[in-house]
């Protein structure tokens, strides 16, 4: 008979007959830090049972749970009407066409931001002019935009970011950069529950547009939402989110509903269902506490990086609120480690960190399908190079924040010395 030599099994513990003879020497295991995730999805309970409901009533496209969505939010951020979509980019894509500019005409935006802005405005059948920020903020500021504008000979319209969530002043920049209030479309990815002065954002300009992107402050997962206070453009909003038609499915129906349609305005397929419009009627019901967690969750990273060399927190906000979507700090010379450096350091330490954003000018189809103006973008340029998001959302805790801050206490340590 052939004996089989036992191999000892590949995850046997030491001691275990499978574990095979204990080496000589002890193995001092380091344990495994705590991973603190850089964000996470929370869905509130009540949401699942809403979901429910809905795959049980037969209609799960955009219906009457997107219609009640849509006034709750608007009533929220003070707006008289809410059109629901499938993202914050089509939503900016829509805003910026019911504005009925001429095409190839120049939009004013941040190279600080997000793609997607400047992906609609080419949608739109326009071109992005880039503005430089000022480096405190990561915004452009009125300077800044008076510049970008003056250098390209004048823009027709303005997309206004609050970064982060800090409330950027909508009204002084469209005028310092010579665009009617109604030629402004916000970009409030960030901003819900953003209070500029006090103007919550949603009831400042013609057209603002939120995300319900699963790393949004009200995470549905995916979906969008333009507010405004003027009928006209909620009811042209409506027809171009959905093909152009005169009528949706939902209308066309519902008893008396007729089953003609007309098509007059050239439409994009950017309808928010009724299953999404449920989750964000759900998680709305929390949002307060979430938002209150967040300002919580803001002051013990303020409190725990005081005194750390070289490490800048976030600026306050000076009139209004700050929704806090985003902690970002900045990573100075005086730190005594780079800012890549650094987030190589903080994943070892269970530490996951983002940088928002890569200016639009270091991205190559943007580069080349903006106006940038010659001299560059110096601010965005410098605040690109220090930029460092925190773990940041309504459910990381508190002993999270504070291993955050003594990782970063750390690295600074280790910077100094090496
Ligand atoms: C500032 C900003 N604007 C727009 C968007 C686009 O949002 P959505 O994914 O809903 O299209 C994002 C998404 O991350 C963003 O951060």
């Amino acid at each position: 008979m052939v004996e089989i030599a036992r191999r000892p099994a590949v995850h046997a513990r030491p001691g275990h007959p499978d574990a095979g003879p204990t080496p000589p020497y002890a193995v001092a295991a380091s344990p495994a830090p705590h991973v603190v995730p850089f964000t996470r999805t929370r869905i509130c309970p009540e949401a699942r049972q809403a979901v429910a409901d809905v795959l049980e009533s037969g209609w799960v496209t955009s219906g009457q749970q997107v219609i009640e969505f849509e006034s709750e939010l608007a009533a929220y951020v003070g707006a008289e009407h809410g059109v629901a979509v499938s993202s914050c980019t089509a939503a900016i894509e829509l805003a910026l066409r019911a504005l009925d500019l001429p095409p190839g005409s120049k939009v004013l935006m941040s190279t600080v931001t997000f793609c997607g802005a400047a992906a609609a405005i080419r949608h739109a059948g326009h071109v992005p002019v880039l503005a430089d920020v000022d480096p405190g903020t990561a915004m452009p500021s009125c300077a800044n935009v008076a510049a970008a504008a003056a250098g390209c000979g004048g823009v027709d319209a303005l997309v206004v970011v609050h970064l982060a969530g800090l409330p950027s002043d909508v009204r002084a920049l469209a005028e310092a950069a010579g665009v009617d209030i109604d030629h402004v479309v916000e970009d409030a990815a960030h901003a819900l529950g953003t209070v500029v002065g006090d103007e919550p954002v949603g009831s400042i300009s013609r057209a603002t547009c939120f995300s319900f992107y699963a790393t949004k402050n009200l995470a549905i997962g995916e979906g969008g939402m333009v507010t405004t206070d003027d009928p006209e453009l909620a009811g042209r909003l409506r027809k171009a989110r959905l093909h152009g038609m005169s009528a949706d499915a939902w209308r066309r129906y519902l008893p008396g509903g007729g089953w003609r349609y007309d098509v007059a305005v050239d439409g994009l397929k950017a309808n928010m269902t009724d299953v999404q419009a449920a989750i964000g009627r759900a998680q709305l019901r929390h949002f307060d506490a979430d938002q209150a967690r967040r300002a919580v969750v803001a002051a013990r990273y303020d409190e725990g990086l005081s005194g750390i060399p070289g490490l800048r927190r976030p600026p306050r906000a000076l009139a209004g609120r700050h929704a806090w979507h985003l902690y970002t700090v900045r990573v100075e010379p005086a730190y005594g480690m780079g800012r890549d450096e650094l987030i190589d350091a903080l994943r070892a330490r269970g530490v996951m960190t983002s940088v928002h954003f890569i200016p639009l000018h270091h991205l190559t189809w943007f580069r080349d399908h903006c106006i940038v103006p010659a001299e560059g973008l110096p601010g965005a340029d410098q605040v690109f190079d220090r930029i460092l998001s925190l773990p940041m959302d309504a459910v990381v805790t508190d002993a999270e924040v504070d291993q955050v801050c003594t990782a970063l206490a750390d690295c600074s340590r280790r910077g100094i010395q090496e």
